[in-house]
């Protein structure tokens, strides 16, 4: 019901309009996203690396709709390449396709993605494409696909979801293909044709496909995995399945959140595991807060003792 209730919220204007007026919004929406500039995200990823962990930078916006738009964010991500160079921190860039343009055209969408995955890999550096809602699922990976086997570009990965039924056969495929992947279980409202309902299920699918991500064929064809969960039986399920089959520390990373679960951050990186920071910065930080009130509508009372505050 409150996942719902946010996931609804996350997609309207007049909501929107309203909450980020707030006097106290601003301070709020810092649980979870780093600032609105990004030199503050860059300080933050300064002193995430400083604790031993990586980062995944992720300048907030989503669906742009006209190709000047789709430009300017391009022109954002390359800027941020260019600068975590010049600070010389240990990141990456995260993106959504639709703030390149997919919704504006394939075309524009794979130009964009060329012109920042040619200046990543001059600095050295990977972007992850970040997976939104089940419209964009199938072209999100057709243009993964595209950028690595057309252009040969190998400083791309992608993200799959293990709420999506079809997840599975999507692994095994780009298992075979040797692909970079962040598993996570996915934070969009979809329908239960498409998505399992039931938590048990996607929970289920999560270590069914970490599994098959880390299994010796997948590794000896380049797969590479990033588990991306602050759940404790997904991490606990990852580690017996490493432990099991001998697979080092080094052979794959967890990922968790900016804000969320720091201390069992912290407490994974000092048992020698690699741990990537998703840090999100910029102003449309909105829709992002709101699928993180969904997937933890107890974080409600953070925003309630600020209204208190004023
Ligand atoms: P689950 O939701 O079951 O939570 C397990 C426990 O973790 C909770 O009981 C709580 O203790 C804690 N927790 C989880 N979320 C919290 C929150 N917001 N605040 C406080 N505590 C919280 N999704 C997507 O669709 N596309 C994407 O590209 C990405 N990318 C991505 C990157 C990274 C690095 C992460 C960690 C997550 C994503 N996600 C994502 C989001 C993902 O799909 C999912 O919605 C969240 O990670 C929550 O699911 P958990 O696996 O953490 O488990």
């Amino acid at each position: 019901m409150m996942r719902s209730f946010f996931l609804y919220l996350s997609a309207s204007r007049a909501a929107r309009r309203f909450l980020m007026e707030l006097p106290f919004a601003k301070r709020v929406s810092r649980r979870f996203v780093a600032g609105e500039t990004l030199a503050e995200a860059l300080d933050t990823t300064v002193a995430l690396n400083a604790k031993g962990m990586t980062v995944s930078l992720d300048l907030l916006g989503e669906s742009v709709h006209n190709e000047a738009e789709a430009k300017a964010a391009t022109d954002a991500v390359i800027d941020m390449l260019e600068q975590m160079d010049r600070r010389g921190v240990q990141a990456y860039a995260s993106l959504k396709l639709t703030a390149l343009g997919l919704d504006v055209s394939e075309d524009l969408c794979v130009l964009n993605m060329r012109r920042v995955l040619t200046r990543a890999k001059e600095l050295g550096r990977f972007v992850r494409l970040d997976m939104e809602g089940t419209p964009y699922t199938a072209r999100t990976l057709q243009i993964f696909r595209t950028l690595r086997h057309e252009y040969a570009f190998d400083n791309v990965g992608v993200v799959i979801q293990s709420y999506l039924r079809r997840s599975e056969a999507d692994m095994r495929e780009l298992a075979a293909e040797g692909a970079a992947v962040r598993l996570v279980k996915g934070a969009y409202k979809e329908p239960p044709d498409l998505a399992f309902p039931d938590k048990a299920d996607v929970d289920a699918n999560f270590v069914k496909l970490l599994e098959l991500y880390l299994a010796d064929d997948a590794r000896a064809a380049g797969a590479k995995l990033a588990v991306a969960s602050h759940d404790e039986q997904m991490i606990a399920a990852t580690r017996r399945y490493a432990d099991a089959h001998h697979i080092g520390a080094d052979a794959f990373e967890f990922q968790m959140l900016y804000g969320v679960r720091s201390a069992l951050q912290e407490s994974l990186v000092a048992e020698g595991y690699q741990m990537r920071v998703y840090v999100p910065y910029g102003t449309e930080w909105y829709p992002y807060y709101m699928r993180r009130l969904a997937e933890r509508p107890a974080n409600v009372w953070f925003i309630a003792k600020n209204f208190l505050r004023g």
